[in-house]
């Protein structure tokens, strides 16, 4: 069997491309082909080179606010590495619907709410701000619409008294860490049917 081929973009630390990759063995259809970072710096290309993943860096600030040019620097490695599927993760750069378009219908993030609740950033304080009585995140395919497309997968925490948005945001995480490899499996594998944990 071929396997589908992966490439990861990152902005930081990488955590949940470290989950991906760690998931991607046996008999599990994908293998990641490339982790890519806007930040030459970021903290996940080490750890994907440490991994032998293939990395690659495309510094967005030269571009100086000129998204489109920067996108098509972007888009070189994940062409060149013949990438099947694309998963953003902690990836920090709003795309255009112009690189969305390329990779419709394959192109994964995960946003750390229980979407459509809280698009965009800070969503651990503003859940809190709400008095909600749970969190969670989410992983859904890219289209051109900020935090919009299609569900794939959901997973759940409680919001516990006292909580601040630092510990709420860590507990979100490591569901982050089960919730997007479950997702990447079964996408992969052909079948959209939403994965739900907690
Ligand atoms: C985390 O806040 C996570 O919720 C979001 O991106 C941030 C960094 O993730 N998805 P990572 O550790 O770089 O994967």
């Amino acid at each position: 069997m071929s396997h589908k081929k992966v490439a990861i973009l990152v902005s930081g630390g990488g955590s949940n491309m470290v989950s991906l990759v760690a998931s991607m063995t046996g008999d599990h259809p994908a293998r990641p082909c490339l982790v890519l970072s806007n930040d030459a710096e970021a903290g996940g290309l080490k750890k994907a080179a440490a991994a032998g993943i293939a990395i690659a860096a495309v510094d967005h600030r030269p571009f100086d606010g000129d998204r489109a040019a920067f996108e098509a620097e972007l888009v070189k490695p994940i062409l060149e590495a013949g990438a099947d599927i694309v998963c953003l993760a902690g990836f920090m750069r709003v795309l255009t619907a112009g690189f969305v378009s390329q990779f419709e219908g394959r192109m994964l993030n995960i946003h750390p709410s229980l979407l459509p609740k809280y698009k965009g950033l800070h969503t651990h304080a503003r859940a809190l701000e709400a008095g909600d009585v749970a969190h969670g995140c989410t992983v859904h395919e890219v289209t051109p619409r900020l935090d919009d497309g299609p569900i794939l997968g959901q997973a759940r925490v409680p919001v516990l008294e006292n909580d601040t948005p630092d510990a709420l945001a860590a507990r979100v995480l490591v569901q982050e860490h089960l919730l997007y490899p479950a997702v990447l499996r079964r996408f992969a594998a052909g079948d959209k049917t939403p994965v739900q944990l907690g």
